[in-house]
């Protein structure tokens, strides 16, 4: 995923060239890791481009800025409102969208208080993160040797740039080792989630997924797969869960906004279930893609449409033969 360079980015109220979008090397973020961020979608749905739960993404953009103290000089609605205009300022049809707020340049203090807390949006084309095979095929994963940050030390229910040097060394002794990813413990030895994205495990056609207190970012992705799966008569359990369940699991399958639904073949080089991917993950997969292709209706009104006129009206099948009286 390389930037293409071009385009508009949203920075503190004004659209600037993707090459002018700098900061100064004395800001805050830069050298203590001070800045909340958000990672959403935006679909080419049929009815238009449509943003994936735009409305949770940047609630939690300003539940992380609460818990870092930081005021954002701009109300919640009025940013969400700037992610559209950003995505019809660059004409896209489909892509990531990164919100980001941040401390800016006044003073190198670890102090944060007399730094700006500024804010801009990004928007990029990006495909399958971990490739279209690994949506169809699975991945190979390996628990990681690092854990994810204890309790009341970094807080993992904002989603701030500081915690993702822990998802950067997680991330790193996976590639190295040749693996897709890596599943991180919590420090009590629990599952908690990997690098980027949540973690569920099915056996006995129920799924299980780390709680909230298996530090954890309550990913929007996974509330939605919680959701879906109950909606197809699911039960689903968030439960602090051992290791040795993912080596024992009929299915394992990762959720996040850049993974979407991704299955996970092996743990450790054990192949978990039959080493592909499994007709729970495939269902609750296809329910979500359904919504997104717009196969399915939006029930749970998850989508945001970007452009005048949209969203289109639905496609109905076989409309076209209907004859007219
Ligand atoms: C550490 C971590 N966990 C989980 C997730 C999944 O969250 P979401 O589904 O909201 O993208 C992400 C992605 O942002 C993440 O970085």
């Amino acid at each position: 995923m390389a930037f293409p360079g071009t385009g508009k980015i949203w920075m503190n109220g004004s659209l600037v060239d993707w090459a002018d979008a700098n900061i100064h090397i004395a800001s805050h973020v830069i050298h203590y890791g001070s800045g909340i961020f958000e990672g959403a979608r935006c679909y080419n749905t049929p009815r238009g481009s449509a943003c994936f739960r735009l409305d949770a993404h940047m609630r939690r953009l300003y539940d992380s800025a609460k818990i870092y103290r930081m005021e954002p000089k701009i109300e919640q609605a009025v940013l969400t409102e700037a992610v559209l205009d950003t995505i019809r300022a660059n004409d896209m049809k489909a892509c990531y969208i990164r919100p980001i707020i941040y401390r800016g340049y006044n003073a190198l203090g670890v102090n944060p208080f007399p730094c700006p807390v500024d804010s801009a949006i990004l928007v990029w084309e990006w495909g399958a993160y971990l490739g279209q095979d690994a949506l169809d095929n699975g991945v190979d994963v390996r628990v990681s040797s690092w854990s994810r940050a204890a309790p009341n030390t970094f807080p993992t229910l904002a989603k701030t740039s500081a915690n993702y040097a822990n998802s950067q060394l997680i991330k790193m002794e996976a590639i190295s080792e040749g693996y897709s990813e890596g599943i991180a413990l919590d420090t009590f030895g629990y599952l908690s989630e990997g690098s980027g994205q949540n973690l569920f495990v099915v056996r006995d056609s129920i799924l299980y997924t780390p709680p909230q207190t298996a530090s954890i970012l309550p990913g929007i992705t996974r509330n939605s797969v919680i959701t879906i799966a109950r909606d197809l008569g699911f039960k689903v359990r968030e439960e602090m869960l051992p290791r040795e369940l993912l080596y024992i699991a009929d299915e394992a399958f990762f959720a996040g906004t850049a993974v979407e639904i991704t299955p996970i073949r092996s743990v450790d080089k054990i192949t978990v279930g039959k080493g592909r991917r499994g007709p729970i993950t495939e269902g609750i997969q296809r329910a979500f893609f359904d919504i997104i292709n717009g196969a399915a209706p939006d029930t749970h009104g998850w989508l945001t449409y970007v452009y005048p006129g949209e969203p289109l009206e639905p496609v109905v099948a076989g409309r076209a033969h209907v004859a007219k009286k």
